[in-house]
């Protein structure tokens, strides 16, 4: 899975990401619109590349506007040029990023932003395949595959009559939801392993590692920024940790929150279970790290897990461990 790609490396091995890249696969051979959904930071531009590359329009041209990044003026002849004297300024024609994306494919990021006025527009590309430049008269017909991403709920926004419903039928054709990290933890070793690799090979730096404990940290941790989040913390501690190992000292402090490690350990547990056996079971499995960490000395492993020598040897009897 991880060349499948090229540059555009989705790593991951979860149940989650798979499906992502299934669909990927079965949306890339046509040219239906894809809307990408998903939190900030959960890949959304990452997926977009990987649908052209894995697309028959993959030596085409991957064209990509953030319809938030412009004000809308300017985004419409961004998106559609213009004719030579259309507006003051407008000293030469241009031709849009529509135009550009001829034969390949359009990525329109952060659809969600765009004024009413630019969501009729896109429409009727998306209907009849052609458009004029601003200011002129002729019609111009493009070869493009569109592939659309929002963080917003697009539903909810037409529902309060703040994006037209036409237009989300006509990019909601194939939609691709990705889901937060924090659904799919069991890819975040994979992830730190595949950033680190990618910044010190970058930087020509000596491999470096995370002590387990940190590893831990981090892989309990909630990622509000998701991806871009824990790609920005592995090359901040890689950076700033002159140690070959980066601890749990190391990280930042909201990850090193209380409860990070323990939900990197929970979460691993399937539903449905039975609360007091994995209560037990658990219980039993932390008496016995803490006996081997401590050479088997009882007095020692009691101190580890913060109880009485008489109280661990109750334990040890009731879950019949023996000590060796
Ligand atoms: N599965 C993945 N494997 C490897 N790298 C990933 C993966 N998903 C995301 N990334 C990396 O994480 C960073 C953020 O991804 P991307 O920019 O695609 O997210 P986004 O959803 O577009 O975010 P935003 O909503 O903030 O624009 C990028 O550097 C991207 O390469
Ligand atoms: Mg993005």
């Amino acid at each position: 899975m991880e060349d499948k790609y090229g540059l555009h490396k989705v790593v991951g091995r979860s149940r989650a990401i798979r499906d992502v890249l299934v669909m990927v696969d079965r949306a890339a051979p046509s040219r239906s619109t894809v809307l990408i959904t998903g939190e900030s930071g959960t890949g959304k531009e990452l997926v977009a590349h990987a649908i052209h590359y894995a697309s028959p329009r993959k030596d085409k041209p991957f064209i990509s506007v953030n319809c938030m990044a412009l004000n809308p003026g300017v985004l419409e002849s961004e998106l559609f040029g213009h004719e030579k004297g259309s507006f003051t300024g407008a000293v030469a024609m241009r031709r849009g990023r529509f135009e550009q994306a001829d034969g390949g494919t359009l990525f329109l990021d952060e659809v969600a932003e765009l004024t009413p006025d630019l969501q009729v527009k896109l429409l009727r590309v998306l209907q009849e395949r052609c458009f004029e430049r601003v200011g002129g008269t002729e019609e111009i017909s493009v070869d493009i595959r569109v592939v659309a991403a929002t963080n917003k709920d697009l539903s909810a926004l037409v529902e309060q009559g703040k994006f037209r419903d036409d237009l989300y039928y006509r990019l909601n054709v194939v939609q691709i939801p990705l889901p937060p990290l924090r659904e799919r933890r069991e890819d975040i070793p994979l992830l730190v392993a595949h950033f680190m690799e990618k910044v010190t090979g970058e930087n020509g730096m000596a491999a470096k590692s995370f002590s387990t404990e940190a590893l831990n940290y981090l892989s309990g941790y909630e990622w509000p920024g998701n991806i871009r989040q824990l790609e920005n913390v592995v090359e901040s501690c890689l950076i700033l940790v002159p140690d070959a190992v980066i601890g749990v000292d190391n990280l930042p402090p909201e990850i090193r929150d209380e409860d990070s490690q323990f939900k990197s350990a929970v979460d691993l547990l399937p539903f449905p279970l039975d609360l007091a056996d994995t209560l037990e079971k658990i219980e039993a499995a932390l008496i016995r790290r803490a006996l081997v960490r401590s050479e088997l000395v009882q007095v020692k492993a009691a101190e580890c897990l913060g109880i009485s020598k008489s109280l661990l040897q109750y334990k040890l009897k009731k879950y019949g461990i023996t000590g060796h």
